[in-house]
């Protein structure tokens, strides 16, 4: 008899092909009564599997004693309630460092494209008025200019090396120091945005980071910086980003996450000094792939009795 999982939300094909192919899988979201479901399954169930955004949450692992492990499509476990899960003794996995690549490279990518005007450049181009009204005021440069990253992990070390292409000067808060960076910690993150020009956030979504870019961060970055985020929306207090972002109290914001996904702040899509993406840092063919593989992986170790590839914590 293969081993039970519940899913909980719909993966990449060819995940959900070999999961379903290998184990007896049952689809949370599309149960008409998910309840029962979990109810009907609660002894067999031998593994969770699911994604960073959906996660799963204790009232469900608590259905479900003889769970052995959580495997997360996503470095981002915050919708895991991790402590429980160390409570129970329950490993969590997630896919770490496969998507670092990807995900600084739309941290640049949002950089260049808020700071250089480029949305705003194309709907110009498209609608023809450049020939009609003429160019466009000029824009801001990149490189050469001061860089604080916000959560030094595996993401924000990619970052570094490529915003050291730019030219930039690097900083960064983190909870620690880390030795091995070659570049200035900062310890307070309002001091790192009072001394940058742009201001990337890479932490993961913990007690200690949600809402931690307050209002007083934006101020201190100031009506010349630029705030881009590719990790959780809830990092940021949004509020207090519409409204430095509408008195231009800070320079523009390029925001991959927002707090409430998928739904997205409407009075963002009035803003020209915001790029927006739907949650797309990780969406390349190349690393979900990977990502989907580290999720197979695990759960194979689980079941073989083999060390964890990527355990959290
Ligand atoms: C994914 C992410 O888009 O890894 C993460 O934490 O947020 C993204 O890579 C997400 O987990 C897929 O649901």
């Amino acid at each position: 008899m293969s081993q039970t999982i519940l899913l909980m939300g719909p993966l990449m094909p060819a995940v959900m092909d070999t999961l379903e192919s290998t184990y007896t899988v049952h689809r949370h979201w599309e149960a008409d009564d998910g309840d029962a479901l979990i109810e009907r399954i609660a002894g067999d169930c031998a593994g969770v599997v699911t994604d960073g955004g959906r996660g799963v949450s204790k009232a469900v692992l608590e259905k479900l004693p003889n769970v052995g492990v959580v495997s997360v499509f996503g470095v981002g476990v915050d919708a895991v309630d991790l402590d429980y899960c160390r409570e129970r003794g329950l490993p969590v996995t997630n896919t770490p460092d496969v998507l670092s690549d990807d995900v600084a490279d739309l941290a640049v990518a949002l950089a260049l494209a808020v700071s250089r005007d480029m949305i705003v450049a194309d709907r110009h181009a498209r609608a023809g008025r450049w020939a009609s009204q003429g160019g466009l005021p000029l824009t801001t440069r990149m490189k050469g200019k001061r860089a604080g990253i916000y959560g030094m992990g595996s993401i924000g070390r990619t970052l570094a090396r490529r915003l050291a292409g730019f030219e930039m000067d690097i900083a960064y808060c983190n909870r620690s120091e880390k030795r091995d960076s070659p570049h200035r910690f900062v310890a307070s993150l309002e001091a790192l945005a009072k001394e940058v020009d742009f201001l990337f956030v890479t932490a993961s979504a913990t007690p200690g980071s949600i809402g931690s870019v307050n209002a007083a961060v934006l101020d201190a970055l100031g009506p010349d910086g630029w705030l881009i985020n590719v990790s959780r929306g809830t990092l940021v207090d949004e509020p207090a980003l519409i409204e430095a972002l509408q008195q231009n109290r800070i320079a523009g914001a390029g925001l991959d996450v927002f707090a409430d996904e998928p739904n997205i702040p409407e009075a963002l899509f009035a803003l020209d000094n915001v790029v927006l993406q739907p949650h797309v840092a990780s969406g390349t063919h190349e690393t979900r792939r990977a990502m989907g593989q580290l999720v197979l992986d695990n759960v194979e170790a689980h079941f073989a009795g083999r060390d964890l590839p990527t355990p959290v914590g």
